[in-house]
């Protein structure tokens, strides 16, 4: 089978660490790879505004921060398609068709919505536009015939509302869209990155993120005032490496080159786990290696950013030529759709004849 890959972001804020071991590096991986017929890279801002109507700007900003950061990963426009959602009005043409095949209490079950309803204070003044979000995500993803959606576990929910929706409407309409699968990072680590602060998650809202966009400066900082592990006062003390953010980052960064460069009396991660949990080895110096780890990774990226900040004209040119390719392969696949759903009257040539044979007859 031909693999159509799309996955996408919000963009309400800058991408951060999370997001890079989470799913931009291996999205890069699979564009190199280059094992595919088509890749799309979606700017999700009209899923952005669903919980964020009030603030417009906010998106707008974070368009560019986005795809910044997008390219300066190394997502490369040359193989690949990087777009913006709302640049594909046929997205939201398809929403409103499959809005007929959900109901309010299938909707009002997932667990990811539910939770956020939670988190944002909606449970009393809920947007209907975030209620259905995940329909207008089957969109996103049906439009092109995605079979692969690289994608956080927490986004299992909107995979399967949408392999519901397909199935429905292939079964009463005939068999136009295909069922879309999750791809699901392989390393555990990778999963999710915890925050600074040592919390469950990155986020922007609690401020414990280290963007990829931020100096060797930031880096250090943040890194330096690391939550660590509490009990873990005195060097001696024997330390736990398990639930130590500082311990995480190195699990998903570190390489055996980094203990050469940066840690030679070190061989690898366990070696330095061991001593460690062990007692004897302070947390600044750990703090200042994961410091050097991470700004190597970062360094590169960082550089091509620069780059692409010199020429914001032309990283909006990418999105817009990004955008119309994408709305092509929109627009091919609302028609065979429309005519599956025998609402493609000026084209329907028989449906024409047989009403004026009818009318002929009954004349
Ligand atoms: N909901 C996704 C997120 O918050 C973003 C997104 C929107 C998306 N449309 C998509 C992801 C389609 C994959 C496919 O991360």
């Amino acid at each position: 089978m031909e693999k159509i890959i799309l996955t996408g972001d919000r963009p309400t804020g800058k991408l951060h660490l999370g997001h890079y071991v989470g799913s931009l590096k291996q999205r890069v991986e699979l564009q190199n790879k280059g094992d595919f017929k088509e890749m799309y890279v979606m700017i999700a801002d009209a899923q952005a505004l669903t919980d964020n109507a009030d603030n417009p700007e906010k998106i707008r900003e974070n368009i560019i921060e986005v795809a910044l950061d997008y390219l300066s990963v190394g997502l490369d426009p040359s193989k690949i398609t990087i777009f913006i959602q709302s640049a594909v009005p046929e997205l939201t043409e398809f929403t409103f068709y499959y809005m007929n095949l959900v109901t309010l209490s299938r909707l009002e079950r997932n667990p990811t919505v539910k939770s956020e309803i939670n988190q944002k204070g909606f449970e009393t003044s809920l947007p209907m536009g975030f209620l259905t979000y995940p329909v207008s995500q089957t969109s996103d993803i049906t439009a092109f015939k995605a079979n692969i959606v690289p994608v956080g576990d927490d986004q299992l929910p909107m995979l399967e509302q949408s392999r519901e929706i397909v199935r429905s409407f292939n079964n009463i309409y005939g068999e136009v869209l295909v069922e879309p699968k999750a791809m699901l990072s392989n390393n555990e680590v990778c999963k999710r990155l915890p925050g600074t602060d040592g919390k469950a998650k990155m986020s922007k809202s609690i401020g414990n993120c280290i963007y990829l966009s931020d100096s060797k400066e930031e880096v250090e900082r943040k890194v330096m005032s690391m939550y660590t592990d509490p009990n873990h006062i005195k060097v001696e003390d024997p330390g736990n490496t398990k639930d130590n953010p500082v311990f995480i980052y190195l699990e998903a960064f570190v390489t055996d080159e980094h203990f050469k460069k940066y840690l030679p009396e070190y061989q690898n991660l366990n070696e330095l786990k061991t001593h460690y949990e062990k007692g004897g080895l302070g947390d600044m110096k750990v703090k200042r290696f994961l410091a050097n780890v991470l700004n190597t990774e970062l360094e590169p990226i960082r550089q091509r950013r620069k780059e692409y900040e010199g020429k914001i004209k032309e990283v909006y040119q990418i999105l817009e030529e990004g955008s119309k390719k994408a709305q092509s392969k929109a627009a091919e696949t609302l028609k065979e759709a429309k005519a599956a759903m025998k609402i493609n009257y000026f084209e329907d040539e028989a449906l024409i004849n047989s009403h004026i044979a009818k009318y002929r007859e009954e004349a």
